[in-house]
């Protein structure tokens, strides 16, 4: 059994204020904590019932490499459905992967099973989107919170309760609730719970699923000012998924742009936002409103057509092509329907998985997100307005 680790420094109880850092945080440009490498998840489709037999795939995660830097926060960030949730579920090894390799802090966690698999998740945290709904509504905040305690066997009954009480300290909560039930918290409040319960263990990452989707916009900001406190007090490194691209801009590093189980495009947050280099980021960028309204009048939005194919059966060549007004543009070029793009560094740092990604700087369309990232300059952009995947007109 090892003992409780003492919490670094509670922190005052108004998550809006910065606490000060007593654990440096390490610089976002570290070495990789996370290293994943053609990862494939993908969920057999089963007919019959008696005798069952495998007709297909949803191929949820299609081939997905990428790398999380010790300290950074990576955003993720697509439509409904391309494999966010997957991605993330699958890095934490709450799914065998199908395929692909997954290294966690230099030690490949692949195929880890049975103990040595549950001490590496002791390292690795989700939140959830609705705090509601991810927190037991017959156990109390304190048993919630303290939970992972018990599971990993940590510290005495009284350490754990110390440490459960300070765990509310840094979230923001009075530990006097620690004896109230979720349904009597509000959703703010449940986020904070949520929050408290993935840092009980000491985790080094930290995926937040759409961690403020359910909130109200009013509460959004103190949620993300919590998790940006709490990553450079505690040095944590996050994966941050979420539909809306100004949330993600405000608070990644760098963002991965997932469109049916890829990544589209990765870069520096800032890099992205002012030189989109693939057609489905750019239709993303012009779906996030400018608080401008002179601006947003004069904006273009790009217009996708129809929905997202179905991952059971994803389009070939590049998934993206049924929809991408770069191709239409380019008058259908054949490689687009019979050969997958990789995703290849076109600059240092902003890798783009797109046979013309050289083609999209200077179209009308890309010069929305110039609009965008002039905004972004002058510190506009509100959290959490925009569904990337309604893009319209
Ligand atoms: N356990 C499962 N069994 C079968 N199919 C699944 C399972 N989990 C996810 N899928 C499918 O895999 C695809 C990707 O789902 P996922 O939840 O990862 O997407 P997402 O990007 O997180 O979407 P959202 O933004 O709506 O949360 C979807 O088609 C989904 O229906
Ligand atoms: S490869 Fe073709 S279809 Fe795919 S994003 Fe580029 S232009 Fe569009
Ligand atoms: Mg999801």
């Amino acid at each position: 059994m090892s003992m409780v680790h003492p919490v670094p420094g509670a922190a005052p109880s108004t998550a809006t204020t910065t606490a000060p850092s007593n654990v440096p945080a390490p610089t976002a440009n570290g070495a990789p904590l996370v290293e994943v490498t053609d990862l494939r998840m993908f969920f057999p489709i089963t007919q019959g019932t008696v005798f069952t037999h495998h007709v297909g795939d949803v191929r949820a995660v299609d081939g997905v490499t990428l790398s999380v830097r010790r300290g950074e926060t990576l955003g993720l960030v697509g439509e409904s459905g391309c494999g966010k949730s997957t991605a993330g579920r699958a890095i934490l090894r709450l799914y065998r992967p199908t395929d692909g390799r997954i290294v966690f802090d230099g030690t490949d966690i692949t195929h880890l099973e049975g103990g040595a698999l549950r001490r590496m998740r002791r390292r690795m945290q989700m939140i959830f989107q609705d705090p509601y709904a991810s927190l037991n509504p017959r156990m109390t905040a304190a048993g919630i919170v303290g939970e992972p305690l018990d599971i990993h066997q940590i510290g005495t009954t009284s350490e754990r309760r110390t440490r459960v009480r300070e765990l509310f300290e840094v979230v923001g909560l009075d530990p006097e609730y620690g004896e109230r039930y979720p349904h009597e918290f509000s959703g703010g409040q449940r986020q904070r719970i949520g929050v408290a319960r993935a840092l009980a263990v000491n985790p080094d990452l930290i995926i937040a699923d759409e961690p403020i989707s359910a909130l109200d916009v009013s509460i959004q900001a103190q949620i993300i000012n919590l998790l940006e406190r709490l990553q450079s007090q505690f040095g944590l490194t996050y994966v941050f998924i979420a539909h809306d691209l100004s949330v993600v801009r405000h608070i990644s590093d760098r963002i991965a742009v997932m469109y049916l189980g890829r990544i589209v495009e990765l870069a520096g947050s800032r890099e992205l936002n002012e030189r989109p280099m693939h057609p489905y980021s750019v239709a993303l960028l012009s779906a996030v409103p400018i608080p401008d309204p002179v601006v947003e009048s004069r904006r273009r939005r790009v217009i996708l057509k129809g929905d997202v194919p179905n991952p059971a059966a994803p389009p070939p060549g590049c998934h993206f092509h049924t929809r991408c007004w770069l191709r239409e543009r380019l008058g259908n070029p054949a490689e687009c329907e019979t050969v997958a793009p990789p995703l290849v560094d076109a600059l240092p740092g902003h890798a783009v998985a797109c046979h013309f990604a050289d083609r999209v700087a200077g179209t009308p369309e890309a010069s929305a997100s110039a609009d965008l990232a002039s905004s972004l300059r002058a510190g506009g952009g509100a959290v959490g307005t925009a569904r990337p995947g309604q893009v319209t007109s």
